[in-house]
């Protein structure tokens, strides 16, 4: 049997061809970076964790109508997507000030924004992703002012459907990322939603402690990733409840 081909390694993930045209099996890895891979570790379970979190949030946001990528889970660390372009574009919506946009306007993490803000980034590794306007997404012809359009739409509507699927497990949606690609279809194409939703592209506060619930851990060296996320598949019941810790021998009557 032929090995399958790679085509893309990211840093979290890799891409392999998939069984038939037009798919692609999208592999989550262990590996964590920040910082535009400044910082890099190995959490084990990371990507088992993604994988079923990114499925549940694919299929939540399909069932209200938005279209993406996701075809069917594989397996433990592996699901079959359909293959895209990738807008080079991070769609960032924000709730709650928190990370970059705190800091770049000086403005305290935790503070209410008074509504939604979306912001793109453009996607190049060896300029850190910089922020960027919608004029210069179209003038550089990234995408058109349509194209625009459509995205910013589909960003509030995730980010209305994940806000409540969060907050129904007592969790604020602080900000989250999302790519979004050009489906072909004769000569057509559509975008759709593409890539992952998982705690690592979202921020993910506890809302009676404030404890934070994803990669904001491993950036700043908080805790435990693994089991933060765990915690989040766990409310969500994507993953089943924890036992109460190793049980011990039963007494036979
Ligand atoms: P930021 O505050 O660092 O700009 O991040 C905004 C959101 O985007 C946050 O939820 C984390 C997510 N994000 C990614 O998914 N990938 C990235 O490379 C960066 C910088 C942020």
């Amino acid at each position: 049997m032929a090995r399958r081909r790679m085509i893309y390694e990211g840093k979290a993930k890799i891409l392999y061809e998939g069984p038939e045209p037009g798919t692609i099996v999208q592999y989550f890895k262990d590996d964590a970076t920040a910082f535009n891979a400044e910082k890099k570790a190995v959490i084990e379970g990371k990507g088992v964790l993604n994988n079923m979190l990114s499925e549940h949030f694919m299929v939540g946001v399909a069932g209200i109508g938005i279209p993406n990528h996701f075809i069917k889970r594989l397996n433990m660390r592996e699901q079959l997507i359909k293959a895209v372009e990738v807008i080079p574009l991070e769609v960032v919506v924000r709730n709650v000030a928190a990370g970059s946009m705190s800091k770049r306007l000086g403005i305290e993490e935790g503070t209410p924004l008074s509504r939604p803000i979306v912001e793109f980034y453009y996607k190049d590794d060896s300029l850190s992703d910089p922020l960027v306007t919608e004029d210069q997404i179209v003038a550089f012809q990234w995408a058109s002012p349509q194209d625009l359009d459509e995205m910013v739409a589909m960003a509030l509507r995730v980010n209305d459907f994940m806000s409540g699927l969060m907050f129904g497990v007592g969790i604020k949606l602080i900000d989250f990322k999302i790519e979004i690609g050009r489906l072909f279809d004769g000569d057509f194409q559509r975008l759709i939603l593409a890539d992952e939703i998982s705690p690592d592209s979202c921020r993910l506060w506890d809302i009676e402690t404030g404890r934070k619930l994803d990669k904001d851990i491993f950036r700043h060296d908080l805790g435990d990733l693994a089991d933060a996320y765990t915690e989040v598949a766990t409310r969500l019941g994507v993953m089943p409840k924890k036992s109460g810790g190793p049980s011990g021998p039963t007494l036979v009557k």
